[in-house]
């Protein structure tokens, strides 16, 4: 497992040792944290687009399955850090994946991402919608794709929409839904960026790691959107939030930021129809699990 010390990568983490694999981490903990990671996994901190140090890292240890998370993953900061963005995601999937031949995995899941590959998309993308990504972590991240498919691994890419539950970080730009609930916890206004109008997907965490879970353990291969299929407006979710937590303590409204798509959605009917995956939660239940689990709940 790349990653495993983020959001995502940590959750999938859990599942696998409960389920009861052995897992081993491998993660520079350039955003993700160490206390994400449960004690039973076996953990090195390795920078994924440092080969050497992926293998160092990696030891003599047998792999079976590769689950690779570990990207930079801010949208924004992309357009300004390209070179970074380009060795981790682009560099770093081509060594995990060459470690990962070298190894023997018998299944590759890659993570990728569905909000910001399809560019816009007035209605919810499926896989034969050609990939049109607006940011540079868009770009790498097809870039990223190819290398997989390219591979002779049996690979799975999922296309994630945008992940919200708990264990998100409130200060990395992707998660609006941590970001809010931090708001209120706090008691801070929100920030509205635009006219609140943009569209987006938000799968809750837990079905995403069972769509990982579907991955590793079926025969499936190739890309598979991992979304809802519902694209919800930023006004929209402050109004879900609402009505789980109260209004909020005030609105801010700031520019539109570059690199920003207006309406990211997924059609996610391929991995149900495939029997890889469907989701199960809706917002307004993700958005109380959320809640519930930062503390934030009303009574
Ligand atoms: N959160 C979302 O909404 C979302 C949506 C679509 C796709 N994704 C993808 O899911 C994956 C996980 O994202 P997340 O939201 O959990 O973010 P995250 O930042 O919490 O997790 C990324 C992890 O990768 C690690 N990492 C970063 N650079 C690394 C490097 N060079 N070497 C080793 N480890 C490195 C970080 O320390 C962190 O633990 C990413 O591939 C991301 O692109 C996330």
């Amino acid at each position: 497992m790349t990653g495993g010390a983020g959001f995502l990568g940590s959750h999938v983490v859990d599942a696998l040792l409960a389920r009861g694999d052995d897992v081993m981490v491998v993660d520079d903990l350039s955003t993700g944290d160490r206390a994400n990671v449960d004690r039973h996994a076996d953990f090195a901190v390795a920078d994924v687009a440092d080969l050497s140090a992926l293998q160092r890292g990696i030891g003599s240890r047998r792999i079976d399955a590769v689950v690779h998370c570990a990207a930079k993953t801010k949208v924004v900061e992309s357009m300004t850090k390209k070179a970074l963005y380009e060795r981790v995601i682009v560099g770093g999937t081509r060594n995990v994946v060459q470690t990962s031949r070298r190894l023997g995995a018998s299944i590759f899941v890659n993570i990728s991402t569905g909000g910001a590959i399809y560019g816009e998309t007035p209605a919810c993308a499926d896989e034969t919608v050609p990939v049109d990504p607006q940011s540079n972590y868009g770009r790498f991240k097809a870039t990223a794709e190819k290398l997989v498919e390219s591979s002779d691994l049996r690979a799975v890419t999922l296309r994630l929409a945008n992940i919200y539950g708990p264990r998100q970080r409130t200060d990395l730009e992707g998660g609006v839904i941590a970001i809010f609930i931090g708001c209120w916890k706090r008691g801070e206004p929100i920030t509205l960026f635009g006219d609140g109008s943009y569209e987006r997907d938000y799968v809750y965490i837990a079905d995403v790691v069972e769509s990982v879970l579907g991955a590793l353990s079926g025969t499936h291969a190739g890309v598979y959107n991992i979304g809802t299929g519902v694209a919800t407006s930023v006004n929209d979710l402050v109004s879900a939030l609402a009505a789980v937590l109260g209004p909020p303590l005030g609105i801010v409204r700031a520019p539109a930021r570059p690199g920003e798509v207006l309406r990211g959605c997924v059609d996610p009917a391929k991995a149900a129809h495939e029997g890889l995956w469907r989701p199960k939660t809706g917002l307004a239940d993700g958005l109380r699990r959320t809640a519930a689990a930062e503390g934030v709940l009303l009574s």
